[in-house]
């Protein structure tokens, strides 16, 4: 049985990937400084309290387990904070990494799966965006990440490490068990604000441009479901020894602002208040990722369709746990 140690495991894409790994037998160990992470979301009964910026607490967990893969969620996220304040990103992303990596191999760990994004491309030239498109990032969140990708590619050469990185377009849904779900402090993406400006929980939905180069005027995103995002984990898993390299998860099709609002009201059977603001920094029109490389490498296909994803975020936004 393999033991993979999940870093940021209480959050929203490492607690799904968690349970499915649980589901598959794996031994999992979470890991989380629970800053932004729930404890409620934390599955296993093997969870160790550490934080990347400290490195006896990294060390104790490879003291103690033996770790066959990492898989490093443990990033903090928001792009509109991290044009405000790169050092936490760069410190926190780029140099707790750095300090992961140091004492994955002090322990001789060579396997880390890692969570990158579709924000290392910038605006985009073409779309769907295959992995040949060129590497542009216009936040330092994105540049963070950008940063650990050149970071494992110069380690897989010189220290044999093993890595994936996977590129999350937008990571949506939650799982149907109701069990866990997305629940992020302050909550800044699309779909969650959606559904409490339905419930009534915040007055309308504010819709960031309707003069952006898309049909309807709205920004075009690739939304990817939680537990398909969390089968690529495991498939990347699987597969780390005989591959290293990026690979952008997505599903290769598009929706924009207002079709999301839209299916959301049909499978709510309610309106969604809505205020057209100006459009948001850093937001590119247009993002959809290519997935053949993750069929071709991983054999990765996702399985679940916007209507569904929306259907599970309903059911954690009228459900929730935390
Ligand atoms: N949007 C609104 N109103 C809102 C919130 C979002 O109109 O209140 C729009 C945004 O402008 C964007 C779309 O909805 O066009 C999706 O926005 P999200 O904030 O949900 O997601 P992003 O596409 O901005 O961000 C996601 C991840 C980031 C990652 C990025 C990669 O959350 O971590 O994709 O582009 F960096």
């Amino acid at each position: 049985m393999k033991t993979i140690l999940v870093f940021g495991g209480a959050g929203y894409i490492g607690s799904h990937t968690t349970k499915l790994l649980l589901e598959n037998d794996y031994n999992v160990i979470v890991a989380d400084n629970l800053q932004y992470g729930h404890k409620e979301a934390i599955l296993t009964k093997h969870f160790e309290y550490a934080d990347l910026m400290d490195k006896e607490s990294l060390n104790n967990i490879f003291e103690k387990y033996k770790i066959d893969v990492v898989i490093h969620f443990a990033g903090f996220i928001s792009v509109g904070e991290s044009v405000e304040n790169p050092m936490k990103y760069y410190t926190n992303n780029v140099i707790g990494t750095l300090n992961l990596l140091e004492i994955m191999l002090k322990h001789n760990v060579k396997n880390i799966v890692f969570s990158s994004t579709a924000a290392i491309f910038g605006n985009p030239i073409y779309t769907p965006i295959d992995e040949s498109h060129p590497t542009n990032p216009i936040n330092p969140y994105g540049m963070s990440k950008l940063m650990i990708e050149h970071i494992l590619k110069d380690y897989h050469k010189a220290y044999n490490l093993n890595y994936i990185a996977l590129r999350y377009f937008n990571a949506s849904g939650c799982d149907e068990d109701g069990i866990i779900g997305e629940s992020h402090n302050p909550e800044t993406h699309l779909i969650p604000l959606i559904l409490k400006a339905i419930k009534g929980e915040k007055e309308y939905i504010k819709i960031f441009g309707d003069d952006y180069e898309t049909p309807d005027g709205t920004c075009i995103r690739d939304y990817i479901y939680i537990k398909d995002l969390a089968m690529a984990h495991k498939l990347a898993i699987e597969k780390i020894e005989n591959y290293s390299g990026s690979i952008n998860l997505g599903t290769s099709k598009g929706n924009s602002v207002k079709e999301i609002i839209k299916i959301a009201e049909k499978i709510t059977q309610k309106t969604c208040p809505i205020q057209i603001d100006k459009r948001r920094q850093g937001d590119p029109a247009i993002l959809i990722a290519s997935n053949q490389k993750a069929k071709e490498i991983l054999n990765w296909t996702p399985s679940y369709d916007i209507e569904d994803i929306i259907k599970t975020a309903w059911n954690w936004e009228l459900n929730k746990k935390f």
